[in-house]
């Protein structure tokens, strides 16, 4: 007999051992005694299709999607929600009916990260300077649009990435070579880019063009404290880790599959950080 408030739910991407969706989802899973599953699924890019596809007819309820497929993965959405729409990539999946919605929880856990973490934090004070232009970013530049960011600068490697997701979400590229520039008033600085990630080249930048007063996230969190927020600590910026955009995002779908907001415990931090 099938049970009606089971969830099979997965994440999907490619690598996906690294993945820590599982440990998050099957803590709140335990925690509110709920009925579920949480599986991590690793399907390359080419198989995508027909994979996503045995998966449905297997009764998943649910999903989440990392890299290298939130965008692709739209095309087997019957409909998306607002915030997948409008950062153009979906990274949960959900059902509806019997259709098949996806939405973006991406830019929700950037925003409740950098508000639990800095109590009264003015986002619109001055500008934000995001560092990169690829996936995470996008889902950035929309949160700060969301958030009436007065002026967004993206210093970006590619110029064309960065020019895209202006083209999208208003905003002005500069060039990687001018990051420092970018700082002069800026109120928000972000790190969106690989770099400074445990296996990656350090992120070079010279801080001292931004005002004390700035916040800095970096939204890497292997290291939990990278090299660029120790040297924001070091200068007296206040910090944001990464670790709390994957925490949030995680519950915006929690919620989405289950009707539950999940606290963001000390277990569950300690978990996800082992
Ligand atoms: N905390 C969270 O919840 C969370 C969520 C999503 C992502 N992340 C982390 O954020 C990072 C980016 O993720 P993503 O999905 O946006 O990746 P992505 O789409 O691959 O984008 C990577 C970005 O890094 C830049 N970059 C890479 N190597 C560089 C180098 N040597 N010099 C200068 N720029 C370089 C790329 O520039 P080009 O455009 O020039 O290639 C691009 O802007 C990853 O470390 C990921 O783990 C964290």
């Amino acid at each position: 007999m099938s049970d009606d408030h089971y969830k099979k739910l997965a994440v999907l991407g490619h690598p996906i051992k690294q993945s820590k969706s599982p440990i998050i989802h099957k803590h709140w899973i335990e925690k509110y005694g709920v009925k579920g599953d949480y599986a991590a699924i690793d399907i390359p890019p080419a198989a995508l299709e027909h994979e996503f596809g045995e998966l449905i007819a297997a009764g998943y309820n649910g999903f989440n999607v990392t890299a290298p497929h939130k965008q692709d993965i739209m095309q087997y959405c019957d409909a998306r929600d607002r915030d997948a729409y409008e950062i153009g990539a979906v990274n949960t999946l959900y059902f509806k009916g019997d259709k098949l919605w996806g939405s973006n929880t991406d830019s929700y856990g950037f925003i409740e990260n950098l508000e639990n973490s800095v109590k009264n934090f003015d986002w619109t004070k001055g500008p934000a300077v995001i560092l990169g232009a690829g996936g995470a970013a996008r889902a950035i530049a929309y949160a700060l649009k969301q958030k009436s960011v007065p002026i967004v600068r993206i210093c970006n490697r590619t110029i064309a990435n960065a020019s895209d997701i202006v083209a999208d979400m208003g905003g002005y590229v500069m060039p990687w070579d001018q990051k420092e520039e970018a700082l002069l008033d800026a109120n928000l600085l972000i790190n969106t880019t690989s770099l400074g990630m445990t296996g990656k080249a350090p992120l070079e930048i010279n801080l001292d063009n931004l005002p004390q007063t700035a916040t800095v996230y970096d939204i890497v969190y292997a290291p939990l404290i990278t090299p660029l927020l120790e040297q924001a600590q070091a200068r007296g910026n206040q910090t944001v880790t990464g670790i709390g955009m994957l925490l949030y995002q995680a519950q915006k779908a929690f919620e989405i599959w289950y009707g539950i907001k999940p606290d963001v415990d000390d277990d569950l931090i300690e978990k996800v950080l082992k």
